[in-house]
């Protein structure tokens, strides 16, 4: 035992092309803390900023966070009002940055409901992100799997059903994108909360107690650690 010295690092290794985030946790957090829940959001979105820099600093190419999902317009109206300006106060500081930063963006789900200065920043971001390669960062907002699905399926309808299983991956959000390879949960629960329902089929699955505004770039090296201790078999053998 070597006293004075701090643990080593968990040898991370290569990191998955994409990486998925269900961001939870954020009330909790705040809650501990006698703060209210919209406290715990803003601490969030700060975190999902820093993780977002160590993807890219660390070669991720892709990172898909869940940020607000079909269901969530349920919260108290204020809860997801807090939601919506924060994400109107990344987006705009964003839009200086991103190029800059070779961050690119793209949104998965139904926008049209969203105000329309929102629209009109990922109308915005979505330009920017067309000129130039870099990590892309997916967010997902009024998003759900199985609302994904259905859209999907009325759009591969009309294409004819075409193209098989590859056909209906081309009419999702995430249409041309490479699966996520890894899904990480925060905050004590295991499940996918209709998130990535098919896209995620091999993903392989990381759960944490960590709260997601405590979530550290410490814990992702460990996620990818463990990521890459796993056999993926894909169904093989
Ligand atoms: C889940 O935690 C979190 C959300 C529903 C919102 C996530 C939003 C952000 C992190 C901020 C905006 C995002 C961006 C991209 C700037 P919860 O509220 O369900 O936590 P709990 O389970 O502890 O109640």
């Amino acid at each position: 035992m070597l006293f004075g010295k701090k643990k080593a690092a968990p040898e991370r290794g290569e990191p998955p092309a994409h990486i998925a985030i269900i961001m939870d946790g954020n009330g909790r957090w705040a809650k501990k803390r006698g703060l209210p829940r919209t406290a715990g959001h803003a601490a969030g979105a700060e975190t999902f900023r820093r993780i977002a820099t160590y993807c890219k600093d660390i070669g991720v190419q892709y990172l898909t966070v869940y940020a607000f999902s079909t269901e969530n317009w349920k919260r108290p109206k204020e809860e997801v009002e807090a939601i919506m300006g924060l994400l109107d106060k990344y987006l705009r500081e964003a839009i200086d940055q991103m190029e800059r930063d070779r961050v690119k963006m793209k949104f998965f789900g139904d926008t049209s409901v969203l105000s329309p200065e929102l629209r009109a920043l990922i109308a915005r971001t979505d330009e920017i992100s067309t000129h130039f390669e870099g990590c892309q960062v997916n967010i997902c907002v009024n998003y759900g799997g199985r609302d994904e699905l259905m859209r999907a399926a009325r759009l591969w309808s009309e294409r004819g059903f075409e193209g098989g299983e590859q056909g209906l991956s081309d009419c999702l959000y995430s249409a041309g994108i490479p699966d996520p390879d890894l899904l990480i949960r925060p905050g004590g629960e295991q499940r996918l909360s209709n998130f990535l329902l098919w896209q995620a089929a091999y993903a392989e699955l990381y759960f944490t107690d960590t709260l997601w505004p405590d979530f550290t770039n410490a814990e992702l090296d460990a996620a990818i650690a463990e990521y890459n201790r796993r056999s993926r078999r894909f169904g093989g053998i």
